[in-house]
């Protein structure tokens, strides 16, 4: 898994068009949020803002993937109850593209701390509790390449055109 996402990292880094319009961010919708029926919610979020969707998969994330995943929490205090929160159901894994996605889609988010996170904000509107906040986003670019190349396979991201695209530019 380690290398598989090196190696991506590595290639993505000489794809062109990373920035802009076509800069991506990796998003989930953590088991709490499938669970309480918000993948519509957020979805509807990402869209009508006016970002493009270019991989979506519901699934049952590993260990492995969840250790690589959150390997800069490994020595947090709560690392192994975020790897049980992670693992107690599917997740929705999606990835959004659009100008400033991944500092946009962190301020969609609200803050880590729900209480923390304004009404308006997914977090502030759906959640109570740090431990269980509803959404991950990358929080950089340079995450969201890591992230993607995680939880994503090449052929998985879809290339298409928005026809509304002229209208959000
Ligand atoms: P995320 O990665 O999920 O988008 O969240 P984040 O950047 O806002 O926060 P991060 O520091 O990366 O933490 C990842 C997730 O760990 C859980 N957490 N629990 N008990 C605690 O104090 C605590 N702190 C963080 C949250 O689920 C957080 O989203
Ligand atoms: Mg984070």
């Amino acid at each position: 898994m380690r290398l598989r996402a090196y190696l991506s990292c590595i290639s993505m880094q000489n794809v062109p068009g990373w920035t802009g319009v076509n800069e991506r961010t990796f998003i989930a919708v953590k088991p709490d949020g499938v669970q309480r029926k918000l993948v519509g919610e957020i979805v509807r979020r990402f869209e009508k803002r006016g970002f493009k969707l270019v991989g979506l998969k519901l699934m049952q994330a590993s260990e492995d993937l969840l250790r690589e995943h959150y390997c800069d929490l490994r020595s947090k205090p709560f690392f192994n109850t975020l790897m049980s929160y992670m693992k107690s159901g599917p997740v929705v894994a999606m990835v959004w593209q659009g100008l400033d996605v991944v500092k946009t889609a962190r301020k969609m988010m609200g803050e880590t701390n729900p209480a923390e996170s304004l009404p308006g904000t997914i977090r502030g509107d759906y959640c109570v509790e740090v431990g269980k906040n509803v959404i991950h986003g990358s929080d950089s670019v340079e995450s969201a390449q890591k992230e993607i190349s995680l939880w994503f396979r090449q052929n998985e991201l879809q290339r298409w055109e928005s026809s509304n695209l002229r209208w959000i530019y």
